[in-house]
């Protein structure tokens, strides 16, 4: 009787209704929708496409990826098939009534509207904007590191698109606060924090860098406390909600980012690590750590860890 009945793990994340505050990252087996309706059917709260650009793209050459010690470095480099060609994956996931968040980015702010008025209009409940890919220089790369350009690509989505808008923020700044600030004046509605940490390998052996790009975005248990710290710091600026997102790999990992200001999270190297169970694992988590704490929802510990 009773037991974790009463415990809710829905969350209202900025006018976007999840049934747990758990989504996968972006990236992260976001290609097709099959594989996103298994990670729907594992227990996430939405799912996240991979990051579609104007355009087709293959990417980087091989090698893009490397397991490092407690974390991956990646740079793929953005392959994708380009966002007209996924609409379809988009409108099969909405009818099996899947909840949807299209990532996306683009090189101009021309390109960024039109992007975001084909996905809203293919049905995605909403969208996230990716201005942080370490790996492409002078393209759609680090816009997430410049103030205005942040507030005004993100306002120039807003002007065409009325679902949530996640903006999706880069570590690899000086002041991550002052950015998610630009992102919430220009109507962001949510912050996503963090994407990858810049970072390079190099082979003793071969005396050259691993990755063809040289440089790559350092995700999986390394990152999180980085990316601790930069929920932390967003929490103590900006009142929009913040999806926590850097090395969550279990459920403790998952309660420190709602503490320190997550609403919610995603999950992306873990899915590598520990498999597709990681999103029931990480529910059945939270829900008896908010039982044996005696609160009843996500929405009452977060930020928690500011109060003190
Ligand atoms: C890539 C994109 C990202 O946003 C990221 O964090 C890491 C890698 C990429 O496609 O290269």
């Amino acid at each position: 009787m009773g037991g974790l009945t009463s415990i809710s793990l829905a969350v209202n994340l900025a006018g976007l209704s999840i049934r747990s505050p758990v989504l996968n990252a972006s990236g992260v087996l976001g290609m097709s929708a099959p594989l996103l309706k298994r990670v729907w059917d594992n227990g996430a709260g939405a799912v996240v496409t991979k990051s579609l650009g104007p355009q087709p793209r293959d990417g980087h050459r091989n090698p893009t990826l490397l397991e490092v010690d407690c974390g991956i470095i990646n740079a793929m480099g953005l392959p994708n098939p380009g966002y007209e060609e996924f609409l379809n994956q988009i409108r099969e996931l909405k009818e099996q009534k899947v909840v949807v968040v299209a990532s996306f980015f683009a090189s101009t702010i021309k390109e960024f509207a039109e992007s975001a008025r084909a996905l809203t209009s293919s049905g995605a409940d909403a969208l996230e904007l990716n201005l942080s890919c370490p790996n492409v220089e002078g393209e759609p790369g680090m816009c997430a590191a410049d103030e205005l350009s942040v507030e005004q690509v993100t306002h120039a989505v807003k002007s065409v698109s009325k679902i949530p808008l996640l903006v999706k923020l880069s570590p690899n700044v000086t002041d991550i606060a002052l950015i998610a600030k630009a992102a919430e004046r220009g109507g962001a509605d949510a912050i996503t924090s963090v994407n990858t940490l810049k970072a390079m390998a190099i082979d003793a052996d071969f005396k050259r860098p691993i990755l063809t790009n040289i440089t790559g975005g350092l995700s999986g248990p390394a990152l999180k406390p980085v990316a601790l710290r930069c929920v932390w710091e967003i929490s103590e600026e900006v009142k929009i909600p913040i999806v926590g997102c850097g090395g969550v790999s279990n459920w403790r990992d998952a309660v420190e980012f709602i503490l320190a200001g997550a609403s919610a999270l995603e999950v992306g190297s873990a899915l590598k690590s520990v498999g597709f169970g990681v999103f029931s694992d990480i529910n059945s988590g939270i829900e008896k750590y908010l039982k044996n704490n005696e609160y009843k929802s996500v929405g009452e510990i977060v930020g928690l860890a500011h109060k003190g």
